[in-house]
């Protein structure tokens, strides 16, 4: 008999793996306190833009293996097995993690439990976490167990990073524990993905060191960046050189504008904030840099369009992009629209374009102006951003956007566009790190 799962919180995370493990086989309920999301889950619609998740919901849906509800009651009586995918935002006016929901969660969820079940956290937490909640359940629920399960999926890729993973990495205090985490991943063990059994701190640390490397090459080249600017390099033919040797490799070494989104920023800060609370501040010292050079990526990124523009104020800029990056709507900490808003308060009319994400931008900065399609916020535009590379953004051909603009200025955010392209159909191109 396969074990019955519940899943907590149904954003991004939760959301993917709900939809995932019932696509393997197995009969599994969501659970939300948000009666909005659930509804529209339960009517399969994926309430975010993920590419490849709402068919698959569908098929869960159809299949009668998937449900949702937002009673923690008809998640304990239902599940074997609880994956705990709430949300730990960074804390407002503090660097350490926000881990009010996952607390919450375990809450509710301790009190209901009754005989062996197992409680496995998926959510980014700082170390020690884990075994702070074990101990509250050795007294809230004798009998359950936790582990921890971090996962490493990307928006925009969460269902093919979900169900083939690069690797499984389980934090357990059991045998037990072990044995239902390799049944449930069996087909990941069948193929062969590293499965990889450790202790509740390491599981932790697996995470939050991976977000920090991938943090720190991101602010490698985009360093490098800085330094091709002044010394009239081509960053963008730099990281191609470096990515062919394989101890660097190509994969997150793309200069821009840098990383934003609800992971990177907010877990090297917790990562940070935490190895203070443990005395071994020094260690990590190197992610204040990183999170410095990364910031200073948005900064420069207004004085292009500044120089460009020549002044900001009554300057029309067209910007392309909003989310944090292609194939997500989700605008946390998004560098598109960071830069959007600074221009807009340094007087320049600014308006942005994105092909999933203006709802969300709009709510999020009624300020800025919002258009339907590329074509119309480079309207009259002295200066056009290209903030977000979407496809759509790549492929824009340069002479019918120029027909439209005031001046054919472009800025490209993202070392996403052909600078001969763009040059040959007159444009004044400028880029991140390029000459
Ligand atoms: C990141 C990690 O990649 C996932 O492994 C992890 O599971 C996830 O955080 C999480 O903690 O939940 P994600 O935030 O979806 O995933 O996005 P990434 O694809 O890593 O991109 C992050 C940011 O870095 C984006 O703003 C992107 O534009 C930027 N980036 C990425 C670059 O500027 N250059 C690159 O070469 C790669």
């Amino acid at each position: 008999m396969p074990y019955r799962l519940t899943v907590l919180g149904t954003g991004y995370l939760g959301t993917a793996q709900a939809v995932c493990l019932a696509s393997s086989g197995f009969e599994v309920l969501g659970v939300d306190t948000d009666p909005g999301k659930i509804a529209a889950l339960a009517d399969g619609v994926v309430p975010f833009h993920e590419p490849g998740l709402e068919p698959l919901l569908r098929e869960g849906l159809a299949s009668r293996r998937l449900s949702f509800t937002t009673s923690y009651a008809d998640a304990a009586a239902f599940g074997d097995v609880h994956f705990v995918c709430v949300g730990t935002p960074q804390r407002p006016g503090s660097y350490r993690a926000d881990l009010t929901q996952l607390e919450a969660c375990i809450g509710m969820l301790a009190p209901l439990m009754a005989g062996s079940c197992l409680i496995v956290g998926k959510c980014t937490v700082p170390v020690g976490t884990a075994q702070n909640l074990a101990e509250q359940l050795r007294v809230l629920a004798p009998g359950t167990e936790l582990a921890w399960c971090p996962e490493f999926l990307r928006e925009g890729h969460a269902v093919q990073d979900t169900l083939t993973p690069d690797r499984v990495v389980v934090g357990v205090q059991s045998a037990r524990a072990e044995a239902i985490l390799r049944n449930v991943h069996a087909e990941q063990v069948a193929v062969g993905t590293p499965f990889l059994v450790t202790d509740l701190a390491t599981a932790e640390l697996v995470k939050v060191a991976a977000n920090a490397f991938l943090a720190t090459k991101i602010s490698f080249i985009n360093a490098m960046a800085e330094v091709c600017e002044a010394a009239h390099g081509d960053v963008h033919l730099l990281a191609e050189a470096l990515g062919h040797d394989p101890r660097i490799g190509q994969a997150g070494l793309r200069p821009g504008l840098g990383f934003g989104g609800g992971c990177l920023p907010k877990d090297i800060r917790a990562f940070m904030a935490r190895a203070d609370e443990l005395g071994v501040d020094q260690a990590l010292s190197f992610l204040r840099e990183v999170d410095a050079i990364n910031t200073r990526r948005r900064t420069r990124m207004v004085d292009l369009a500044r120089e460009l523009a020549d002044g900001f104020e009554g300057v029309r800029v067209g910007v392309l992009g909003a989310a944090f990056k292609p194939d997500s709507d989700d605008i946390r900490d998004s560098p598109a629209l960071d830069v959007a808003r600074t221009i807009h308060d340094l007087g320049a009319v600014v308006t942005v374009y994105d092909p999933v994400a203006v709802p969300q931008a709009r709510r999020a900065h009624p300020e800025l102006r919002y258009a339907e399609s590329a074509i119309d916020a480079a309207q009259d535009a002295d200066v056009m951003l290209l903030l977000t590379e979407w496809d759509e953004f790549r492929e824009a051909d340069p002479e019918i956007i120029g027909k439209v603009v005031n001046k054919r200025n472009i800025v490209d955010g993202r070392n996403a566009l052909d600078p001969d392209r763009w040059r040959e159909a007159s444009w004044h191109y400028r880029a991140l790190g390029r000459p």
